[in-house]
């Protein structure tokens, strides 16, 4: 039995990945769409009659839905052709300001949890498989007033870098995707709105539809890295060659 995982999948991003995911592979048997709510999962499930969309409903900071995940991927024995890790979250604020549960949540479910469920999933994958880690430009410098948020996606990015040279030899691709800002409930979630930051008032906005269906396109080609929109592609350059203190002065949130 051949199916996708997809984290993060009743909603923004992780909902364009289930509809270019089922449009790109159409053949797979399964579809497991995971996130915390289960009417929203449902909600896709309806939409898609003629395909087994299976709902699982966790919620991935809680270690427990490890062992859940484990248990469902022991009972079916499937190939994981296509695992997508989205499920993540962001806070602006200055660190200090923050209560620390939120920044520990985010470690949680951003790089816990990912690294938790790829693990997992691992056995399951074969050669022609591929994993795409959903990262952020938030990846390629630290950011102010989104210290934990970035520190956790430079995790992502590096998790998925060295990852993808160990499984080389496997035959298994994994791409991390590193958008800039998409007007999905992230941003609300994140306390991000007009005239809380210069930066995100300011920045150009990436079609969430584009940078999934682009992304596991890269990821099926073997490439390692997907940064949608030439002024991203830009900032990823500068932000590897100029001296980090001048980036963040820079690129202030
Ligand atoms: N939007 C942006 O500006 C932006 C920019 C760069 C990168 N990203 C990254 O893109 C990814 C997707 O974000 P998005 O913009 O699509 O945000 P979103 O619209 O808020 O969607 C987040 C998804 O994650 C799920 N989720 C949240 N907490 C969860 C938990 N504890 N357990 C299981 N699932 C959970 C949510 O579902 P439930 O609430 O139903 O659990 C939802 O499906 C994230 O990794 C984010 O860091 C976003």
């Amino acid at each position: 039995m051949n199916i996708a995982v997809i984290t993060g999948a009743s909603a923004g991003l992780g909902y364009e990945y289930v509809k270019e995911v089922i449009a790109q592979y159409p053949d797979l048997d399964e579809y497991w769409l995971i996130a915390r709510r289960a009417e929203r999962l449902e909600a896709v499930k309806e939409q898609y009659p003629d395909k087994k969309i299976v709902p699982v409903c966790l919620d991935l900071t809680n270690e427990r839905s490890f062992e859940e995940y484990s248990r469902l991927l022991r009972a079916s024995s499937p190939v994981i052709r296509i695992l997508v890790n989205n499920a993540g979250f962001g806070k602006l604020g200055k660190l200090a300001d923050m209560p620390y549960e939120e920044q520990i949540r985010m470690v949680d479910l951003n790089n816990k949890a990912l690294t938790a469920i790829t693990t997992i999933s691992l056995p399951y994958m074969q050669r022609g498989c591929f994993v795409v880690n959903v990262c952020s430009i938030a990846a390629f410098a630290p950011n102010p007033r989104m210290t934990v948020y970035c520190s956790t996606k430079a995790y992502v990015l590096s998790f998925s870098r060295s990852l993808r040279f160990e499984l080389k030899d496997k035959g298994i691709n994994v791409l991390a995707a590193c958008p800039g800002p998409m007007r999905t409930e992230f941003l609300a979630l994140a306390g991000i709105e007009k005239g809380s930051s210069k930066t995100f008032d300011t920045l150009p906005y990436c079609d969430p539809h584009k940078v999934a269906e682009r992304s596991l396109k890269r990821a099926a080609q073997g490439k390692g890295v997907y940064t949608p929109r030439a002024f991203f592609k830009f900032y990823r350059f500068i932000a590897k060659y100029l001296p980090h203190e001048l980036v963040m002065y820079l690129s202030q949130t």
